[in-house]
């Protein structure tokens, strides 16, 4: 067993981790960081499948991650806006595809007027809400016991409006059925956006990308701290109080390392911490509260092709069909590529009945709705993969955790406290960027400077500052 004594210890080598490590060195800090998997990045995840580079995990950046944007500065990385010249296609219930042009749907124009209806007033309630606070808003006890369904069911009678704006939140960012999370929480998630109508609008949302994919980002921060990043370890045990050596708050243990450290930063989803043991015991607050977070679930589907062929159509490859298989299918072409990818979501109930089928089923059904789009060469990828984070023992769901009806009133304004030496960093627990990269920057920097201000009277240890 290695043992180590710093003044900060990190557990998770995610953004969030990884950039509360970066902000603690260059503040003078030393660091050690324990992740659990064989390579940093966590829910970022870029590799090459059958000769083709995927994002497995997150990839887009969008205008308001200023956070994000600043990292991606700051690390050299560039980005590229995503392909959007031509027409989107929009499936309805009848399996018939449409092509349009700008946002709005190519809906009968009763269905179009209720859209805009709910649109609106999902949008002035997501500015009613402070995304770092939600729990303060006027009504959060009320708003935090319906559910986005029950909500949308009260303001019209048109389903197929209502499938349509709950798709934007529901399958496509909180990746849970409309009827398992509250209006309070629809609300959040949009205001951490912005506005409801970014999410909405595909073009902010999902505006561009990293050239050479955006686990770049963990890989620089990694490479910068120069040796502090403990690969294959996760943590089993964090001790605090008493028995920790006098002048440390922690000593966190995992299968090959032990380090004593004056705090520590638990930087994993909520839905994994629990399988660390903690000595004492976390207070019965937090043991309660990360239970009611969970994560959501999505199948992350890429098509690669020879060439992008739906180009040669005048399509933009932006597509959504609330009654598909795939709800929404985006042009995802790397930087410079000849060949052209096609990526596309599977979510919640869809997905379980599609891992349900035996792999090759799957396959085909889920190509036979990327057909429903784009026609019939869909149907004939060179490289096909779908990107199964609930199976991975280090994640569990994606793309993220939010709280389930009335969790978010009743726990959120403790989501972020920390315990003595102990602090919590993850998108999850964000609010501007909430779920999102950003959001886990966020969090990590937030986390980095409440250990700074407290450590600016007190010596340093060893193996301190930034090496670059
Ligand atoms: P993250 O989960 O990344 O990191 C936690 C780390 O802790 C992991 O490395 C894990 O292995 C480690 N760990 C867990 N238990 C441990 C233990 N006991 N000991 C040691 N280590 C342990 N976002 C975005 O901005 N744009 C996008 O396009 C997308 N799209 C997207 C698609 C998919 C498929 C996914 C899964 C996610 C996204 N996201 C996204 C979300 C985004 O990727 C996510 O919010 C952040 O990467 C989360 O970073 P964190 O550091 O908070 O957690």
């Amino acid at each position: 067993m290695e043992k180590l004594e710093r003044d900060v210890v990190v557990i998770g080598a995610g953004a969030a981790g990884l950039s509360a490590a970066y902000e603690l060195k260059k503040a003078g800090l030393s660091v050690a960081v324990l992740e659990a998997r064989d390579r940093v990045g966590g829910r970022l995840w870029t590799d090459d499948i059958d000769g083709a580079m995927l994002e497995i995990g997150g990839q887009w950046v969008s205008p308001d991650q200023d956070v994000l944007l600043g990292m991606l500065d700051e690390l050299g990385l560039e980005t590229y806006s995503r392909y959007r010249e031509g027409d989107s296609i929009y499936v309805n219930a009848d399996g018939r595809a449409t092509r349009f042009t700008g946002e709005d749907f190519p809906l009968a124009e009763s269905t179009q007027q209720e859209m805009d209806k709910l649109v609106e007033a999902l949008d002035e309630l997501s500015k009613e809400v402070d995304p770092a606070d939600p729990w303060r808003h006027p009504r959060a006890k009320e708003l935090d016991r319906i559910s986005l369904a029950g909500w949308l069911e009260s303001l019209s009678e048109d389903k197929e409006a209502r499938d349509n704006v709950a798709m934007f939140i529901a399958g496509a960012m909180l990746t849970k059925p409309a009827h398992a999370f509250s209006v309070l929480q629809a609300a959040q998630m949009a205001a951490s956006a912005g506005s409801f109508r970014h999410l909405v609008d595909a073009d902010f949302i999902l505006d561009k990308r990293v050239i050479g994919g955006l686990q770049q980002v963990p890989l620089r921060l990694s490479a910068r701290l120069d040796g502090d990043v403990h690969l294959n370890q996760p943590v089993r045990s964090l001790r605090s109080g008493e028995s920790v050596p006098s002048g440390m708050g922690v000593v966190v243990t995992s299968d090959d390392v032990e380090v004593s450290a004056r705090h520590a930063i638990v930087a994993m989803p909520p839905n994994l911490i629990s399988r660390i043991s903690f000595d004492p015991p976390l207070p019965r607050r937090q043991q309660q509260m990360h239970q009611h977070l969970s994560l959501g679930l999505v199948i992350k589907v890429h098509a690669v092709y020879d060439r992008p062929f739906w180009r040669e159509q005048g399509l933009s490859g932006t597509a959504f069909g609330p009654y598909q298989i795939v709800h929404e299918s985006y042009d995802n072409t790397n930087y410079g590529d000849e060949r052209g990818t096609l990526v596309g979501f599977v979510s919640d109930e869809t997905a379980d009945q599609m891992f349900r089928l035996p792999a090759e089923q799957r396959r085909e059904q889920i190509l036979d709705s990327l057909a429903a789009y784009y026609g019939d060469e869909a149907r004939h990828p060179e490289v096909y993969y779908e990107s199964d984070w609930a199976a991975e023992e280090w994640t569990r769901g994606a793309y993220a955790a939010s709280f389930d009806l009335g969790g978010l009133s009743r726990y959120g304004a403790d989501l972020r406290s920390s315990v003595g030496s102990i602090h919590f960093a993850c998108s999850d627990f964000a609010g501007a960027g909430f779920q999102h990269v950003d959001g886990a920057l966020r969090m990590g920097k937030a986390a980095a400077t409440a250990i700074v201000a407290q450590h600016s009277e007190q010596p340093r240890m060893q193996g301190a500052g930034i090496s670059s």
